[in-house]
Protein backbone atom coordinates (compact mmCIF):
# COMPACT_ATOMS: atom_id res chain seq x y z
CA UNK A 1 0.00 0.00 0.00
CA UNK A 2 0.99 3.46 -1.15
CA UNK A 3 -0.14 7.30 -1.68
CA UNK A 4 -0.89 6.35 -5.24
CA UNK A 5 -2.73 3.03 -4.35
CA UNK A 6 -4.73 4.67 -1.48
CA UNK A 7 -6.23 7.51 -4.17
CA UNK A 8 -7.67 4.88 -6.01
CA UNK A 9 -9.44 3.74 -3.03
CA UNK A 10 -10.73 7.06 -2.55
CA UNK A 11 -10.88 8.63 -5.69
CA UNK A 12 -12.88 11.72 -4.40
CA UNK A 13 -9.90 12.79 -2.18
CA UNK A 14 -8.34 14.79 -5.08
CA UNK A 15 -10.95 15.58 -7.37
CA UNK A 16 -14.66 15.77 -5.76
CA UNK A 17 -16.40 15.34 -2.69
CA UNK A 18 -16.47 12.62 0.38
CA UNK A 19 -16.08 12.72 3.73
CA UNK A 20 -13.57 11.30 6.35
CA UNK A 21 -16.22 9.80 8.48
CA UNK A 22 -18.00 8.46 5.30
CA UNK A 23 -14.51 6.29 4.95
CA UNK A 24 -14.02 5.45 8.57
CA UNK A 25 -17.84 4.31 9.51
CA UNK A 26 -20.53 4.45 6.79
CA UNK A 27 -18.21 2.66 4.79
CA UNK A 28 -18.37 -0.65 6.82
CA UNK A 29 -21.94 -0.53 7.75
CA UNK A 30 -22.63 -0.34 4.17
CA UNK A 31 -20.20 -3.35 3.27
CA UNK A 32 -22.27 -5.12 6.28
CA UNK A 33 -19.91 -4.44 8.88
CA UNK A 34 -22.22 -2.07 10.55
CA UNK A 35 -22.18 -5.27 13.81
CA UNK A 36 -18.44 -5.21 14.00
CA UNK A 37 -17.52 -3.63 17.44
CA UNK A 38 -15.85 -0.10 16.72
CA UNK A 39 -14.98 0.89 20.18
CA UNK A 40 -14.91 -1.21 23.40
CA UNK A 41 -14.68 1.26 26.43
CA UNK A 42 -13.79 0.47 30.04
CA UNK A 43 -12.63 2.75 33.03
CA UNK A 44 -12.50 0.27 35.59
CA UNK A 45 -16.06 1.07 36.51
CA UNK A 46 -18.16 1.58 33.39
CA UNK A 47 -17.89 -0.92 30.06
CA UNK A 48 -19.35 -0.32 27.37
CA UNK A 49 -18.90 -0.99 23.47
CA UNK A 50 -19.88 0.59 20.54
CA UNK A 51 -20.60 -1.55 17.13
CA UNK A 52 -19.72 0.94 13.38
CA UNK A 53 -23.90 1.07 13.10
CA UNK A 54 -24.20 2.69 16.47
CA UNK A 55 -21.41 5.01 16.32
CA UNK A 56 -22.43 5.74 12.11
CA UNK A 57 -26.64 6.52 14.14
CA UNK A 58 -25.38 8.25 17.33
CA UNK A 59 -22.97 10.68 15.26
CA UNK A 60 -25.49 11.56 13.22
CA UNK A 61 -27.97 12.62 15.85
CA UNK A 62 -25.05 14.69 17.47
CA UNK A 63 -24.23 15.79 13.90
CA UNK A 64 -28.21 17.31 13.12
CA UNK A 65 -28.41 18.45 17.09
CA UNK A 66 -25.04 20.49 15.72
CA UNK A 67 -26.76 22.05 12.76
CA UNK A 68 -29.89 22.81 14.68
CA UNK A 69 -27.80 25.06 16.80
CA UNK A 70 -26.66 27.11 13.60
CA UNK A 71 -23.09 25.49 13.51
CA UNK A 72 -21.92 25.56 9.54
CA UNK A 73 -19.62 24.03 7.86
CA UNK A 74 -16.19 25.12 8.70
CA UNK A 75 -17.07 26.03 12.04
CA UNK A 76 -14.71 25.17 14.97
CA UNK A 77 -15.82 22.72 18.01
CA UNK A 78 -14.20 22.14 20.44
CA UNK A 79 -13.62 18.72 22.91
CA UNK A 80 -12.64 18.79 26.40
CA UNK A 81 -13.80 16.05 27.92
CA UNK A 82 -12.56 13.04 29.36
CA UNK A 83 -12.56 9.76 27.17
CA UNK A 84 -15.62 8.43 27.10
CA UNK A 85 -18.28 6.97 24.44
CA UNK A 86 -19.16 10.44 24.35
CA UNK A 87 -16.49 12.04 23.48
CA UNK A 88 -15.93 9.56 19.80
CA UNK A 89 -19.31 10.56 18.86
CA UNK A 90 -18.72 14.13 19.76
CA UNK A 91 -15.96 13.76 17.43
CA UNK A 92 -17.21 12.36 14.51
CA UNK A 93 -20.79 14.18 14.98
CA UNK A 94 -18.56 16.97 14.38
CA UNK A 95 -16.17 15.89 11.28
CA UNK A 96 -19.28 14.31 9.87
CA UNK A 97 -21.28 17.59 9.71
CA UNK A 98 -18.53 18.92 7.77
CA UNK A 99 -17.53 21.46 11.04
CA UNK A 100 -13.51 20.95 12.48
CA UNK A 101 -13.24 19.30 15.74
CA UNK A 102 -10.62 21.07 18.00
CA UNK A 103 -10.00 18.29 21.00
CA UNK A 104 -8.43 19.53 23.78
CA UNK A 105 -6.79 17.39 26.76
CA UNK A 106 -8.31 17.56 29.81
CA UNK A 107 -5.89 18.30 32.19
CA UNK A 108 -5.86 21.90 30.91
CA UNK A 109 -6.43 24.64 33.44
CA UNK A 110 -8.60 27.92 32.19
CA UNK A 111 -6.23 30.52 30.57
CA UNK A 112 -5.39 26.88 28.23
CA UNK A 113 -8.54 26.36 27.17
CA UNK A 114 -9.56 30.69 26.61
CA UNK A 115 -6.16 31.05 24.74
CA UNK A 116 -7.30 27.84 22.01
CA UNK A 117 -10.81 29.07 22.18
CA UNK A 118 -10.01 32.62 21.26
CA UNK A 119 -7.41 31.82 18.68
CA UNK A 120 -9.85 29.61 16.92
CA UNK A 121 -12.83 31.61 17.08
CA UNK A 122 -14.37 28.47 18.20
CA UNK A 123 -18.11 28.49 17.69
CA UNK A 124 -18.94 25.79 20.33
CA UNK A 125 -17.88 23.46 22.68
CA UNK A 126 -18.46 19.83 24.17
CA UNK A 127 -17.62 19.24 27.88
CA UNK A 128 -18.52 17.89 31.51
CA UNK A 129 -19.83 19.16 34.09
CA UNK A 130 -16.60 18.57 36.35
CA UNK A 131 -14.59 20.51 33.31
CA UNK A 132 -17.21 23.27 33.06
CA UNK A 133 -15.97 25.83 35.48
CA UNK A 134 -12.68 25.84 33.08
CA UNK A 135 -14.33 27.17 29.74
CA UNK A 136 -13.92 30.87 30.25
CA UNK A 137 -17.25 33.01 30.73
CA UNK A 138 -15.51 35.91 29.47
CA UNK A 139 -13.48 36.94 26.47
CA UNK A 140 -15.15 34.49 23.63
CA UNK A 141 -17.79 36.36 21.72
CA UNK A 142 -17.93 33.99 19.01
CA UNK A 143 -18.23 30.88 21.65
CA UNK A 144 -22.18 30.51 21.42
CA UNK A 145 -22.56 27.20 22.61
CA UNK A 146 -21.75 24.66 25.41
CA UNK A 147 -22.83 21.35 25.48
CA UNK A 148 -22.82 19.73 28.47
CA UNK A 149 -22.14 15.79 28.43
CA UNK A 150 -24.23 14.11 32.07
CA UNK A 151 -25.53 16.90 33.01
CA UNK A 152 -27.39 16.08 36.37
CA UNK A 153 -29.77 19.96 36.53
CA UNK A 154 -31.63 21.70 33.99
CA UNK A 155 -29.38 23.98 31.76
CA UNK A 156 -30.13 27.09 30.10
CA UNK A 157 -28.78 28.72 27.02
CA UNK A 158 -25.88 29.04 25.72
CA UNK A 159 -25.39 25.57 27.79
CA UNK A 160 -27.20 22.83 26.10
CA UNK A 161 -27.27 19.02 27.51
CA UNK A 162 -25.63 16.79 25.06
CA UNK A 163 -28.19 14.40 25.48
CA UNK A 164 -30.91 17.29 24.49
CA UNK A 165 -28.56 18.32 21.50
CA UNK A 166 -28.76 14.06 20.79
CA UNK A 167 -32.40 14.26 20.37
CA UNK A 168 -32.35 13.82 16.39
CA UNK A 169 -33.51 11.56 14.24
CA UNK A 170 -30.58 8.33 13.68
CA UNK A 171 -30.83 7.83 10.39
CA UNK A 172 -27.06 8.24 8.51
CA UNK A 173 -26.30 12.17 7.61
CA UNK A 174 -23.43 13.29 6.36
CA UNK A 175 -22.08 16.58 4.80
CA UNK A 176 -20.15 16.17 1.72
CA UNK A 177 -16.93 18.21 1.33
CA UNK A 178 -13.63 18.44 -0.31
CA UNK A 179 -10.20 16.91 0.37
CA UNK A 180 -8.80 20.07 1.36
CA UNK A 181 -11.54 20.65 3.48
CA UNK A 182 -10.78 21.33 7.36
CA UNK A 183 -10.49 18.14 9.59
CA UNK A 184 -9.48 19.32 12.86
CA UNK A 185 -7.40 21.48 14.62
CA UNK A 186 -4.94 20.30 16.75
CA UNK A 187 -2.79 22.77 19.18
CA UNK A 188 1.09 22.79 19.77
CA UNK A 189 3.94 24.40 20.95
CA UNK A 190 7.14 25.78 19.58
CA UNK A 191 10.03 27.64 21.15
CA UNK A 192 8.48 31.10 20.72
CA UNK A 193 4.58 32.46 21.34
CA UNK A 194 1.41 30.82 22.18
CA UNK A 195 0.45 27.49 21.03
CA UNK A 196 -0.39 27.39 17.59
CA UNK A 197 -3.19 25.69 15.74
CA UNK A 198 -2.24 23.15 13.46
CA UNK A 199 -5.35 22.71 10.56
CA UNK A 200 -5.63 19.22 9.22
CA UNK A 201 -7.85 18.30 6.27
CA UNK A 202 -9.46 15.63 5.17
CA UNK A 203 -7.42 14.35 2.49
CA UNK A 204 -4.92 13.18 5.38
CA UNK A 205 -7.16 9.98 5.27
CA UNK A 206 -5.13 8.86 2.61
CA UNK A 207 -1.66 9.09 4.53
CA UNK A 208 -3.80 7.50 7.58
CA UNK A 209 -5.13 4.78 5.81
CA UNK A 210 -1.29 3.87 4.49
CA UNK A 211 0.08 4.33 7.96
CA UNK A 212 -2.10 1.87 9.01
CA UNK A 213 -1.43 -0.56 6.55
CA UNK A 214 2.24 -0.63 6.36
CA UNK A 215 3.08 0.96 9.88
CA UNK A 216 0.53 -0.37 12.20
CA UNK A 217 0.12 -3.75 10.57
CA UNK A 218 -3.47 -3.26 10.62
CA UNK A 219 -4.89 -6.49 9.41
CA UNK A 220 -8.99 -7.84 9.16
CA UNK A 221 -10.11 -8.86 13.20
CA UNK A 222 -7.24 -6.64 14.91
CA UNK A 223 -8.18 -5.43 18.29
CA UNK A 224 -6.16 -2.13 18.48
CA UNK A 225 -5.16 -0.15 21.70
CA UNK A 226 -3.42 3.20 21.05
CA UNK A 227 -3.06 4.73 24.62
CA UNK A 228 -2.58 8.80 23.47
CA UNK A 229 -5.82 10.64 24.35
CA UNK A 230 -7.48 12.18 21.17
CA UNK A 231 -6.45 15.93 22.77
CA UNK A 232 -2.85 15.14 20.89
CA UNK A 233 -2.74 14.10 17.26
CA UNK A 234 -1.21 10.45 17.85
CA UNK A 235 -4.32 9.58 19.62
CA UNK A 236 -6.84 11.23 16.64
CA UNK A 237 -5.13 10.54 13.89
CA UNK A 238 -2.97 7.32 14.50
CA UNK A 239 -5.77 6.22 17.57
CA UNK A 240 -9.33 6.53 15.85
CA UNK A 241 -9.15 7.53 12.15
CA UNK A 242 -6.23 5.15 10.43
CA UNK A 243 -7.86 1.82 12.13
CA UNK A 244 -11.30 3.12 11.36
CA UNK A 245 -10.18 3.41 7.91
CA UNK A 246 -9.27 -0.10 8.36
CA UNK A 247 -12.50 -1.15 10.01
CA UNK A 248 -10.68 -2.35 12.66
CA UNK A 249 -11.86 -1.99 16.41
CA UNK A 250 -10.65 0.27 18.78
CA UNK A 251 -9.78 -0.22 22.62
CA UNK A 252 -9.93 2.65 24.95
CA UNK A 253 -8.74 3.07 28.57
CA UNK A 254 -10.36 5.78 30.66
CA UNK A 255 -8.91 6.31 34.05
CA UNK A 256 -5.45 7.30 35.40
CA UNK A 257 -2.45 4.77 34.83
CA UNK A 258 -1.81 1.72 36.71
CA UNK A 259 0.60 -0.93 35.36
CA UNK A 260 -1.66 -3.80 36.18
CA UNK A 261 -4.60 -2.36 34.50
CA UNK A 262 -2.67 -1.72 31.42
CA UNK A 263 -1.44 -5.28 31.18
CA UNK A 264 -5.00 -6.81 32.12
CA UNK A 265 -6.46 -4.50 29.20
CA UNK A 266 -4.55 -6.31 26.61
CA UNK A 267 -5.29 -9.48 28.21
CA UNK A 268 -9.06 -8.87 28.23
CA UNK A 269 -9.90 -7.34 24.78
CA UNK A 270 -7.16 -9.67 23.74
CA UNK A 271 -5.29 -6.58 21.80
CA UNK A 272 -3.04 -7.62 18.58
CA UNK A 273 -1.77 -4.14 17.79
CA UNK A 274 -0.65 -1.90 20.85
CA UNK A 275 0.78 1.66 20.30
CA UNK A 276 2.18 3.72 23.20
CA UNK A 277 4.63 5.77 24.29
CA UNK A 278 8.37 4.80 25.41
CA UNK A 279 7.22 6.95 29.07
CA UNK A 280 4.47 4.70 29.74
CA UNK A 281 6.97 2.04 28.79
CA UNK A 282 9.44 2.92 31.09
CA UNK A 283 6.77 3.27 33.94
CA UNK A 284 5.88 -0.59 33.26
CA UNK A 285 9.33 -1.61 33.19
CA UNK A 286 9.61 0.44 36.46
CA UNK A 287 6.88 -1.45 37.92
CA UNK A 288 8.59 -4.50 38.58
CA UNK A 289 8.61 -7.94 35.67
CA UNK A 290 6.56 -10.11 37.59
CA UNK A 291 3.39 -7.93 37.08
CA UNK A 292 3.36 -9.07 34.03
CA UNK A 293 3.54 -12.80 34.48
CA UNK A 294 0.39 -12.92 35.77
CA UNK A 295 -1.20 -11.63 32.36
CA UNK A 296 -1.52 -13.25 28.86
CA UNK A 297 -0.03 -11.48 25.61
CA UNK A 298 -0.51 -14.42 23.50
CA UNK A 299 -2.77 -12.50 20.70
CA UNK A 300 -0.54 -9.54 20.84
CA UNK A 301 0.97 -9.37 17.23
CA UNK A 302 2.49 -5.93 16.74
CA UNK A 303 4.00 -3.02 19.39
CA UNK A 304 4.54 0.42 18.60
CA UNK A 305 5.86 4.03 20.23
CA UNK A 306 6.39 7.37 19.25
CA UNK A 307 6.62 10.72 20.45
CA UNK A 308 10.16 10.85 21.89
CA UNK A 309 13.33 8.72 21.78
CA UNK A 310 12.58 4.80 22.47
CA UNK A 311 15.81 3.67 24.35
CA UNK A 312 17.16 0.50 22.96
CA UNK A 313 16.90 -0.64 26.95
CA UNK A 314 13.30 -0.50 26.41
CA UNK A 315 12.90 -2.49 23.20
CA UNK A 316 15.26 -5.01 25.17
CA UNK A 317 12.72 -4.94 28.10
CA UNK A 318 9.96 -5.59 25.64
CA UNK A 319 11.57 -8.43 23.86
CA UNK A 320 12.18 -10.12 27.59
CA UNK A 321 8.82 -9.40 29.02
CA UNK A 322 6.31 -9.03 26.19
CA UNK A 323 8.22 -11.27 23.72
CA UNK A 324 7.47 -8.41 21.23
CA UNK A 325 9.95 -5.73 19.40
CA UNK A 326 9.00 -2.60 19.90
CA UNK A 327 8.59 -0.55 16.68
CA UNK A 328 9.74 2.95 16.90
CA UNK A 329 8.17 5.65 14.44
CA UNK A 330 8.45 9.56 14.25
CA UNK A 331 6.20 12.26 13.07
CA UNK A 332 4.53 15.58 14.32
CA UNK A 333 1.17 16.87 15.14
CA UNK A 334 2.29 19.24 11.80
CA UNK A 335 2.69 16.08 9.74
CA UNK A 336 -0.62 14.49 10.42
CA UNK A 337 0.86 10.95 10.27
CA UNK A 338 3.42 8.52 10.64
CA UNK A 339 6.64 9.83 8.33
CA UNK A 340 9.44 7.65 9.47
CA UNK A 341 9.37 4.14 10.98
CA UNK A 342 10.73 0.81 11.85
CA UNK A 343 7.82 -0.73 9.51
CA UNK A 344 7.08 -4.58 10.01
CA UNK A 345 8.56 -5.51 7.07
CA UNK A 346 11.89 -4.19 7.44
CA UNK A 347 14.31 -5.44 10.69
CA UNK A 348 14.09 -2.70 13.65
CA UNK A 349 17.72 -1.04 14.19
CA UNK A 350 17.81 -0.65 18.10
CA UNK A 351 17.35 3.02 18.52
CA UNK A 352 16.75 4.19 15.50
CA UNK A 353 13.71 5.80 14.14
CA UNK A 354 13.34 3.83 11.16
CA UNK A 355 12.79 4.19 7.51
CA UNK A 356 10.75 6.80 5.46
CA UNK A 357 7.04 5.91 4.30
CA UNK A 358 7.11 4.95 0.80
CA UNK A 359 6.33 8.36 -0.68
CA UNK A 360 7.54 10.43 1.73
CA UNK A 361 10.87 11.94 0.45
CA UNK A 362 12.85 12.71 3.93
CA UNK A 363 16.07 14.24 4.34
CA UNK A 364 19.03 15.55 6.71
CA UNK A 365 19.70 19.29 5.10
CA UNK A 366 22.10 22.08 6.30
CA UNK A 367 21.78 25.59 7.24
CA UNK A 368 20.78 26.98 3.94
CA UNK A 369 18.62 23.87 3.38
CA UNK A 370 20.84 21.66 1.24
CA UNK A 371 20.34 17.98 1.11
CA UNK A 372 23.41 16.45 3.19
CA UNK A 373 25.16 13.29 2.83
CA UNK A 374 24.91 9.87 4.80
CA UNK A 375 26.20 9.82 8.45
CA UNK A 376 26.13 13.80 8.48
CA UNK A 377 23.82 15.31 11.52
CA UNK A 378 21.54 18.25 10.28
CA UNK A 379 18.55 19.23 10.66
CA UNK A 380 15.14 16.12 9.65
CA UNK A 381 13.83 17.69 6.83
CA UNK A 382 10.91 16.96 4.52
CA UNK A 383 10.00 18.11 1.17
CA UNK A 384 6.27 19.07 0.90
CA UNK A 385 3.41 17.74 -0.26
CA UNK A 386 2.20 14.84 1.59
CA UNK A 387 -1.23 13.75 2.38
CA UNK A 388 -1.41 14.20 5.94
CA UNK A 389 0.68 17.61 5.98
CA UNK A 390 -0.88 20.31 7.64
CA UNK A 391 -2.86 22.90 6.17
CA UNK A 392 -2.29 25.56 7.70
CA UNK A 393 -1.16 27.29 10.59
CA UNK A 394 -4.83 28.70 11.98
CA UNK A 395 -4.88 32.89 11.27
CA UNK A 396 -1.20 32.74 10.69
CA UNK A 397 0.39 32.63 7.87
CA UNK A 398 3.86 33.94 8.94
CA UNK A 399 3.90 31.31 11.28
CA UNK A 400 3.35 28.30 8.83
CA UNK A 401 5.61 30.10 6.40
CA UNK A 402 8.52 30.14 9.10
CA UNK A 403 8.58 26.19 8.73
CA UNK A 404 10.25 25.91 5.29
CA UNK A 405 13.30 26.32 4.23
CA UNK A 406 14.51 26.56 0.66
CA UNK A 407 11.94 24.48 -0.06
CA UNK A 408 11.97 21.79 2.57
CA UNK A 409 9.33 21.24 5.76
CA UNK A 410 11.90 21.78 8.60
CA UNK A 411 11.02 19.60 11.22
CA UNK A 412 12.89 21.50 14.65
CA UNK A 413 14.66 18.09 14.84
CA UNK A 414 17.97 16.99 14.59
CA UNK A 415 18.51 13.82 13.14
CA UNK A 416 21.31 11.85 10.87
CA UNK A 417 20.75 9.12 7.82
CA UNK A 418 22.92 5.95 7.78
CA UNK A 419 24.41 4.41 4.20
CA UNK A 420 21.12 2.23 4.81
CA UNK A 421 18.90 4.63 4.69
CA UNK A 422 17.48 4.49 8.66
CA UNK A 423 17.29 7.68 10.87
CA UNK A 424 18.63 8.25 13.92
CA UNK A 425 17.00 10.91 16.13
CA UNK A 426 19.63 13.21 17.76
CA UNK A 427 17.52 15.85 19.89
CA UNK A 428 15.59 19.30 19.11
CA UNK A 429 17.42 22.57 17.81
CA UNK A 430 14.70 24.91 19.38
CA UNK A 431 13.99 24.97 22.95
CA UNK A 432 10.99 22.94 22.80
CA UNK A 433 10.63 20.35 25.63
CA UNK A 434 9.47 16.58 25.67
CA UNK A 435 8.17 15.60 29.12
CA UNK A 436 6.91 12.38 28.99
CA UNK A 437 5.66 12.79 24.79
CA UNK A 438 3.93 15.90 25.45
CA UNK A 439 5.76 18.88 23.55
CA UNK A 440 6.08 21.72 25.72
CA UNK A 441 6.79 25.33 24.96
CA UNK A 442 9.18 27.25 27.22
CA UNK A 443 7.24 30.30 26.19
CA UNK A 444 3.97 29.42 27.67
CA UNK A 445 5.32 28.51 30.95
CA UNK A 446 7.51 31.41 31.10
CA UNK A 447 4.36 33.56 30.75
CA UNK A 448 2.47 31.70 33.10
CA UNK A 449 5.07 32.06 35.91
CA UNK A 450 5.45 35.27 35.51
CA UNK A 451 1.95 35.91 36.28
CA UNK A 452 2.89 34.78 39.98
CA UNK A 453 3.18 37.93 42.16
CA UNK A 454 6.39 36.98 43.52
CA UNK A 455 8.33 36.26 40.25
CA UNK A 456 10.07 38.76 37.93
CA UNK A 457 11.63 37.22 35.22
CA UNK A 458 11.50 33.25 34.64
CA UNK A 459 13.61 31.14 32.18
CA UNK A 460 12.22 27.41 31.22
CA UNK A 461 14.23 24.41 30.04
CA UNK A 462 14.39 20.20 30.03
CA UNK A 463 16.88 18.63 31.76
CA UNK A 464 17.20 14.75 31.04
CA UNK A 465 15.25 12.65 33.36
CA UNK A 466 15.52 8.74 33.34
CA UNK A 467 11.58 8.28 33.31
CA UNK A 468 10.28 10.97 31.42
CA UNK A 469 12.88 11.74 28.77
CA UNK A 470 13.02 15.26 29.66
CA UNK A 471 11.00 17.55 33.08
CA UNK A 472 9.98 21.15 33.01
CA UNK A 473 12.92 23.29 35.44
CA UNK A 474 12.11 26.73 35.49
CA UNK A 475 15.08 29.70 36.73
CA UNK A 476 13.14 32.70 38.61
CA UNK A 477 13.80 36.01 39.81
CA UNK A 478 12.29 37.27 42.50
CA UNK A 479 10.29 40.92 42.78
CA UNK A 480 11.66 43.06 45.95
CA UNK A 481 10.34 41.83 49.04
CA UNK A 482 10.22 38.14 48.20
CA UNK A 483 12.62 35.73 48.81
CA UNK A 484 13.35 32.57 47.61
CA UNK A 485 12.08 29.23 50.03
CA UNK A 486 11.24 25.70 49.74
CA UNK A 487 7.67 27.30 50.77
CA UNK A 488 7.67 29.60 47.85
CA UNK A 489 8.76 27.09 45.37
CA UNK A 490 6.05 24.63 45.92
CA UNK A 491 3.42 27.67 45.82
CA UNK A 492 4.67 28.81 42.11
CA UNK A 493 4.64 25.39 40.93
CA UNK A 494 0.95 24.75 42.21
CA UNK A 495 0.49 27.82 40.56
CA UNK A 496 1.34 26.83 36.93
CA UNK A 497 -0.54 23.80 37.59
CA UNK A 498 -3.81 25.51 38.58
CA UNK A 499 -3.44 28.09 35.67
CA UNK A 500 -2.03 26.71 32.77
CA UNK A 501 -1.73 22.53 33.05
CA UNK A 502 -0.28 20.38 35.44
CA UNK A 503 1.85 18.46 32.96
CA UNK A 504 2.97 22.18 32.54
CA UNK A 505 4.30 22.93 35.60
CA UNK A 506 7.99 22.65 36.29
CA UNK A 507 9.18 19.71 38.68
CA UNK A 508 12.13 21.86 39.65
CA UNK A 509 13.03 25.56 40.44
CA UNK A 510 15.85 27.32 41.45
CA UNK A 511 16.23 31.04 42.24
CA UNK A 512 18.48 33.44 41.23
CA UNK A 513 19.50 36.64 41.43
CA UNK A 514 19.92 37.24 37.65
CA UNK A 515 19.47 35.18 34.07
CA UNK A 516 21.69 35.62 31.41
CA UNK A 517 19.89 37.14 28.48
CA UNK A 518 21.36 39.18 25.30
CA UNK A 519 21.40 42.26 24.74
CA UNK A 520 17.90 42.87 23.18
CA UNK A 521 16.66 41.27 26.30
CA UNK A 522 15.70 37.86 25.64
CA UNK A 523 16.62 35.03 27.98
CA UNK A 524 18.96 32.67 26.71
CA UNK A 525 17.87 29.54 27.77
CA UNK A 526 20.72 27.87 25.72
CA UNK A 527 23.06 29.04 28.61
CA UNK A 528 20.54 27.90 31.58
CA UNK A 529 20.97 24.54 29.87
CA UNK A 530 24.69 24.85 29.73
CA UNK A 531 24.72 25.77 33.25
CA UNK A 532 22.30 22.74 34.25
CA UNK A 533 24.31 20.28 32.61
CA UNK A 534 28.19 21.79 33.48
CA UNK A 535 28.07 22.29 29.82
CA UNK A 536 30.40 24.90 28.03
CA UNK A 537 28.43 27.93 27.20
CA UNK A 538 29.27 28.73 24.16
CA UNK A 539 29.10 31.87 21.60
CA UNK A 540 28.26 34.37 24.74
CA UNK A 541 28.90 37.50 22.39
CA UNK A 542 25.25 38.66 22.76
CA UNK A 543 24.94 38.25 26.42
CA UNK A 544 24.48 41.05 28.33
CA UNK A 545 26.28 42.08 31.18
C1 LIG B 1 8.10 15.95 18.38
C2 LIG B 1 6.73 16.13 17.87
C3 LIG B 1 4.26 10.92 17.28
C4 LIG B 1 3.53 12.19 16.99
C5 LIG B 1 3.07 12.85 18.24
C6 LIG B 1 4.04 13.84 18.82
C7 LIG B 1 9.43 14.17 19.07
C8 LIG B 1 8.15 12.25 18.00
C9 LIG B 1 9.65 10.69 18.04
C10 LIG B 1 10.48 9.53 17.95
C11 LIG B 1 12.23 10.79 18.89
C12 LIG B 1 10.22 11.86 18.58
C13 LIG B 1 10.20 15.02 18.07
C14 LIG B 1 9.11 15.71 17.29
N1 LIG B 1 9.25 12.81 18.56
N2 LIG B 1 8.38 10.97 17.70
N3 LIG B 1 10.01 8.38 17.45
N4 LIG B 1 11.76 9.63 18.39
N5 LIG B 1 11.52 11.91 19.01
O1 LIG B 1 3.84 15.01 18.15
O2 LIG B 1 3.70 16.61 20.10
O3 LIG B 1 3.98 17.39 17.72
O4 LIG B 1 5.86 16.29 18.96
O5 LIG B 1 8.15 14.80 19.22
O6 LIG B 1 10.98 15.96 18.75
O7 LIG B 1 9.52 16.91 16.68
P1 LIG B 1 4.30 16.38 18.75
Amino acid sequence: MNFVEAEKVFPWVKEGKGNIVYEAIDRHVESGAGDTVALYYSDGEREESLTFAEIQSKSSQFARGLLQLGIQQGDRVFLFMPRSPDLYIALIGIIRMGAIAGPLFEAFMESAVRDRLQDSGARAIVTTPSLLTRIPQSDLPELAHVIVAGAKEELAAPLHAFEQVMKQPDDPFIQEVSGEDGLYLHYTSGSTGKPKGVLHAHAGLLHQYVSGAVVYDFRPGDKYWCTADPGWITGTSAGIFAPWLHGVSIVVRGGRFRSEDWYATIEKYGVTVWFSAPTAFRMLMAAGDDVPKQFDFSKLRHVLSAGEPLNPEVIRWGEQVLQRRIHDNWWMTETGSTICANRPDIPVRLGSMGKPLPGIHLAIVDSKGNELPPNTMGDLAILPPWPAMMRAIWGNEEKYQSYFRNGWYISGDSAYRDEDGYFWFQGRIDDVINTSGERIGPFEVESKLVEHPAVAEAGVIGIPDPMRGEIIKAFVTLRQGYSPSEELAVQIKQFVKEKLAAHAAPREIEFRSGLPKTRSGKIMRRVLKAWELGLPTGDLSTLEE
